[in-house]
C-alpha cells in the first residue's frame, strides 16, 4: 500500500488543517474583543464625563472562511496561513458609527493614541472620498492579545463613519452586489449625488448640534 506523501490529504491532515484554521481565526476574534472593549470604555467614559454619547452603534465580524478564500484567490495571495496573515488585514473588522463627523475623528484619535495600539495604516476617505462617493475613516491597528503561549499582535480594521455615511455605504453595497459590480451609469451618478446630499446633511446636523449644545467635548 502506498504511503501518503507530503502533499496528500489524509483524514488526519484535513482534521489538523481545520484545527489550524480555527485557531488562526480565533486570534482575530480575540482581537475584536479587545478593540470592542476599548470602544465601549471610551463610550461609557464619554457619557459619564460629558453626558453625551458620541457612538450610535458598533458592529464587528470575523471574515468568514469563504470570503477569506475569495479574497486570497482574487488578490493572488499564497494560500498558506502565514501569507494570509501577512497580506489580509481585514480578517477582523469593527465598524464604529458616530453621530457627527467630529466624533468620528475624536474616536479615531482616542483609540489610535492608546499606548498598546500600533497603527499600521490609515485611509481617510472623508478628507478624500472615493470616486464613487464612498466616505469613511479606516484604520488598520494592531492590538496585543495575551495567550497562554505569550502575546500575539492582531490586526483589526476599524471603520469610523457617521450615520449618513453608513446609510450611503449600505445602499451602495446592495446595489453593487445586485449588479455584480456592473452598476448602470445612471445609478452610479445618482449614488454620487446621494453622497453629496449625505455630506451636506452631516454638515447641517453638525451646525444645528453646535447651535443647540455647543461642542460637548470643548
Ligand atoms: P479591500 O477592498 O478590503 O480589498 O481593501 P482595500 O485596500 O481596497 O481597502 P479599503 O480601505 O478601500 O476598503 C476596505 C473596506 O471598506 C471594504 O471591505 C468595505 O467594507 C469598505 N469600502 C471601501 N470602499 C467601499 C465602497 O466603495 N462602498 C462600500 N459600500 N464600502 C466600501
Ligand atoms: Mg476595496
Amino acid at each position: 500500500m502506498a504511503t501518503a506523501g507530503p502533499g496528500h490529504l489524509t483524514p488526519d491532515r484535513i482534521r489538523e488543517a481545520r484545527k489550524d484554521v480555527q485557531r488562526f481565526l480565533l486570534h482575530y476574534e480575540f482581537g475584536l474583543r479587545e478593540i470592542g472593549t476599548k470602544i465601549e470604555i471610551l463610550r461609557d467614559e464619554f457619557l459619564e464625563l460629558h453626558d453625551y454619547n458620541p457612538i450610535e452603534h458598533v458592529t464587528s465580524r470575523v471574515k468568514s472562511p469563504e470570503s477569506l478564500l475569495d479574497k486570497v484567490a482574487r488578490k493572488g495571495i499564497g494560500r498558506d496561513l502565514d501569507s494570509i496573515r501577512e497580506a489580509v488585514t481585514d480578517i477582523a473588522g469593527v465598524r464604529v458609527t458616530c453621530s457627527f463627523t467630529s466624533d468620528v475623528y475624536r474616536l479615531f484619535n482616542l483609540l489610535t493614541q492608546q499606548d498598546d495600539i500600533a497603527v499600521r495604516s490609515v485611509k481617510d476617505y472623508i478628507a478624500n472620498p472615493k470616486p464613487n462617493g464612498y466616505t469613511s475613516l479606516h484604520a488598520v491597528v494592531e492590538v496585543p492579545v495575551f495567550l497562554s503561549s505569550g502575546p500575539v499582535s492582531v490586526p483589526v480594521e476599524v471603520q469610523f463613519r457617521t450615520i449618513a455615511m453608513d446609510f450611503w455605504a449600505s445602499l451602495e453595497h446592495k446595489i453593487h452586489y445586485k449588479y455584480a459590480g456592473d452598476v448602470p451609469e445612471r445609478l452610479t451618478e445618482e449614488l454620487r449625488s446621494a453622497a453629496d446630499t449625505a455630506a451636506a446633511l452631516d454638515s447641517q446636523m453638525a451646525r444645528l448640534h453646535r447651535e443647540i449644545h455647543g461642542d460637548p467635548a470643548s
